[in-house]
Formats: C-alpha cells, structure tokens, sequence
C-alpha cells in the first residue's frame, strides 16, 4: 500500500506532443469544453500541483472557475477550490505570481515545497502568499505527495509542465493520465514536450492502459491508468 493520494497526470498537446510553443506567450491548446472538462476534475480533487516552470511562465491561479462547481464543493463542507501546491529547488518563485497574489475566502494560500536550504529565503519572498513547507531530504514528487497524504490530500492532480509531469513518471508517482490532443501539429522543436516524459511508459518501469478515449470539443481526450507492469496485470 502505498502512502500517498492517487495521483492524477493531466495535460493537453498537439499532436506532435507540445504542451506550449516556445514563444513567451501561452500556446492555447484546449477549447472552452475542454477547460470546463478540467475545471471539473480539478474540482474533484483535494489539491492541484504545477511545477515552478509552469508557475513562472503561465502564471495560473490554480481555481475552480464555474460558480456551479466551487457551490457544490462549499456544500460539502471543502473550500471552492482545492489546495494548490508548487515546489521550487532553485527557490526562484516571484511573490507576484498569481498563485501567490490571488486570494479567495476559504482557499488557504498554496503549499510551496523546497528543500531546507531555500526554506527561509522563500518564505521571506513570499510572506503571507504562501506556506513554505521545507523538505530535509530530497525534493521528489514522491516527498511532496507523502506530505500532502499526511494533510489529508487523497487525490491530486499535477497539470504539468513537462519536467515535472516526467519527473512524476520516473518516479512512479502517477496512477492515471488525462491527456487531451489537440488535432494539430505544432512543428516547433524547442517546445515543451510530452515526449519525453512518455518514454517511461515503457511497459516496463510503468504500463499505460487505456481506459476511455472520448472527444471533447476539439480534442480526444485519453485516460490511462498508470501502474508498475506486475499491477498492471492485477
Ligand atoms: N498544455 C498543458 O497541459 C500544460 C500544462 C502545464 C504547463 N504547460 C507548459 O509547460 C511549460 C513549462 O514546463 P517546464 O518543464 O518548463 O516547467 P515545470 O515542469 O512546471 O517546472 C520545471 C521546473 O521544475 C524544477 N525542477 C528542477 N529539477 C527538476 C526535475 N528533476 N524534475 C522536475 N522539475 C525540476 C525547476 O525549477 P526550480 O529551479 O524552481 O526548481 C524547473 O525549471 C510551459 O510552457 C507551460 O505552458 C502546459
């Protein structure tokens, strides 16, 4: 049994596997059903991570965004949107990031994870925006997910980017994959990639098998249970 929350992978890319373009603005991939399809699973979770690469340059605020859905999570007895959680290793988080400026009653300030050394620094930077959880050993998925378990957190879900959605495969940290394609090519070669995270779904460090493979608005979106190859075959 392992002790942490299940762990839900979530992303949208192109065909060709971007999660962005390498411009400093957004790459819009998704469409207004399927955001709604990811408000709605953010939604049923207890807390959403993104790594400190999606934080610096998407600058997400990491809210459930239909009243509909924050009112129904009020009535039971949960803030409106889960607890949002990032972790840095540089320690090189800026206090304007929206995750650490917007504020919403009953939504306590996200959870940054960091190792021992930039603890003090970072909650310095950035005060009441956020708790500043120091790590004494090393800074993993696996760490981070262990102490959320400890606060209550039973399933998670990490939206990206790329280096932290391939941490989280190499690490086995990562029990299903949303992934939504796009059904077009980007063809730009310094994007963030999808790629490389899949090489670990080799079949055999972690097995990928298909759940549900629906359209949603634009896109196809893909579910896939994530699991060790002897589970898999469970
Ligand atoms: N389409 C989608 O679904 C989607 C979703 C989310 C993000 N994105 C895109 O993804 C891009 C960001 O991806 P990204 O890979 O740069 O950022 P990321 O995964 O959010 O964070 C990467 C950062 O994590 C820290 N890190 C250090 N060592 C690491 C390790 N071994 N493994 C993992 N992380 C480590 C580093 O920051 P520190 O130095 O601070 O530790 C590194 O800069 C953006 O362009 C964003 O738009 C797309």
């Amino acid at each position: 049994m392992v002790d942490r929350p299940q762990v839900v992978l979530s992303c949208a890319t192109t065909l060709d596997g971007a999660l962005d373009d390498s411009s400093p603005t957004r790459l819009v991939i998704s469409d207004a059903a399927d955001l709604a399809r990811v408000d709605a699973e953010r939604a049923a979770c207890d807390a959403i991570l993104v790594g400190p690469g999606t934080v610096r340059a998407d600058n997400p605020r990491l809210l459930v965004r239909d009243p509909r859905l924050r009112a129904e999570r009020v009535a039971r007895g949960l803030a409106a949107s889960p607890l949002r959680v990032t972790f840095t290793r540089s320690g090189g988080l800026s206090a304007r990031a929206h995750l650490f400026t917007t504020r919403e009653e009953g939504v306590g300030a996200p959870l940054v994870f960091t190792s021992a050394p930039h603890a003090e620094g970072l909650a310095r930077e950035l005060g009441r925006g956020a708790q500043v959880v120091s790590v004494s050993g090393p800074l993993t998925l696996g760490a981070i997910a262990a102490n959320l378990a400890t606060r209550g957190v039973r399933r998670l879900m990490i939206e990206g980017g790329a280096a932290t959605l391939a941490a989280a495969l190499a690490e086995g940290v990562a029990d299903e994959l949303q992934w939504a394609v796009a059904p077009w090519r980007l063809g730009d070669p310094a994007a963030p990639s999808i790629v490389p995270a899949l090489r670990h779904l080799d079949g055999r460090h972690l097995a990928a098998t298909l759940r549900d493979v629906r359209p949603c608005g634009s896109v196809v979106v893909f579910r896939y249970r994530i699991a060790r190859p002897e589970a898999a075959a469970e």
